[in-house]
């Protein structure tokens, strides 16, 4: 069994093919003159893991080049994070079930998928294949643990969010509450957290992405407002759109992390042992 990956997931992939002890083949990137993506790896036979994160249009069409390179071995398909997920239904007339598109596209090139935290796993039966997915919570909770705040709070910034915040700290004793959004007139919103309350104490709220960073800004000025010393931000996916990371740290944020779903200078903690764990497993 070997591994390789699209540009953007080189690191990750290489962690993964650490774990498990085998072989990381390079692939050459480039473009042809009028932009459209050219890839070459190899050589490969027998079974290949191929990591790839739809971080953009780009990361999707090099994924299927990767993928149709690698059809005549046994492939895994390795999807850190899936771009177009969040349109998991169709909203309004007219509309693509995007994430079924993508899945059921990739699903045609590999044996099975694994996925880490798909944002709706409902999403898992559009690949075709055998599709699972990876939960990070464990990692996000030893790092948070590291960080020897005081009792702190870990908050679901909404109840999507509360199955995640309550795995992060199995194990850890800590509580656990989400925000819930409360209307104060046609323009104006506010958010306490459901139970709990956060008076002189250390908050991190936890998201499986943060992507242009508002939800998380807006809940961290409200908390402060109630009286949290310090406030933290964990997630899965650290997408960061535009301005996001300094949108949060003006917000003073005092920790941003995620994992190496999508590879940043924010990425502390590695999906890279869940998924060969899960590999293994298959
Ligand atoms: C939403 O369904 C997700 O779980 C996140 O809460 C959302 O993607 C965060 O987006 P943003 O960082 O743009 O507020």
């Amino acid at each position: 069994m070997r591994v390789v990956s699209t540009r953007n997931s080189q690191i990750l992939a290489a962690r993964v093919a650490e774990n498990l002890g085998i072989e990381f083949v390079p692939t050459a990137y480039s473009r042809f003159p009028d932009g459209e993506h050219y890839l070459r790896t190899g050589p490969l036979d027998g079974e290949t893991v191929v990591v790839g994160s739809i971080t953009d249009s780009d990361a999707l069409v090099q994924l299927l080049l990767l993928l149709d390179a690698c059809e005549e071995t046994e492939t895994t398909l390795v999807l850190p994070y899936m771009g177009y997920a969040r349109q998991d239904r169709r909203f309004r007339e007219g509309e693509p079930v995007s994430a079924r598109a993508i899945a059921s596209s990739l699903g045609m090139g590999a044996a099975r998928a694994i996925t880490v935290h798909i944002h709706e796993p409902s999403i898992l039966r559009h690949f075709g294949v055998d599709a699972t997915e990876v939960s990070l919570a464990p990692e996000i909770g030893n790092f948070l643990s590291s960080l020897r705040l005081e009792d702190p709070l870990i908050l679901a910034p909404d109840e999507g969010a509360v199955p995640l915040v309550q795995a992060i700290a199995r194990g850890h004793g800590w509580e656990t509450d989400h925000l819930v959004k409360t209307r104060l007139s046609g323009t104006e919103v506010t958010m306490s957290p459901k139970r709990l309350d956060v008076t002189g104490r250390h908050v991190v709220i936890a998201d499986d992405i943060i992507s242009t960073g508002g939800t998380i800004v807006q809940a961290a000025g409200i908390l402060k407002e109630q009286g949290a010393i310090s406030v933290h931000a964990v997630c899965v996916h650290g997408v960061f759109a535009g301005n996001a990371y300094s949108l949060l740290k003006g917000a003073g944020i005092r920790t941003i992390a995620s994992s190496d779903t999508i590879e940043s200078a924010c990425a502390v903690y590695s999906a890279s042992g869940m998924i060969a764990r899960t590999i293994r497993e298959c």
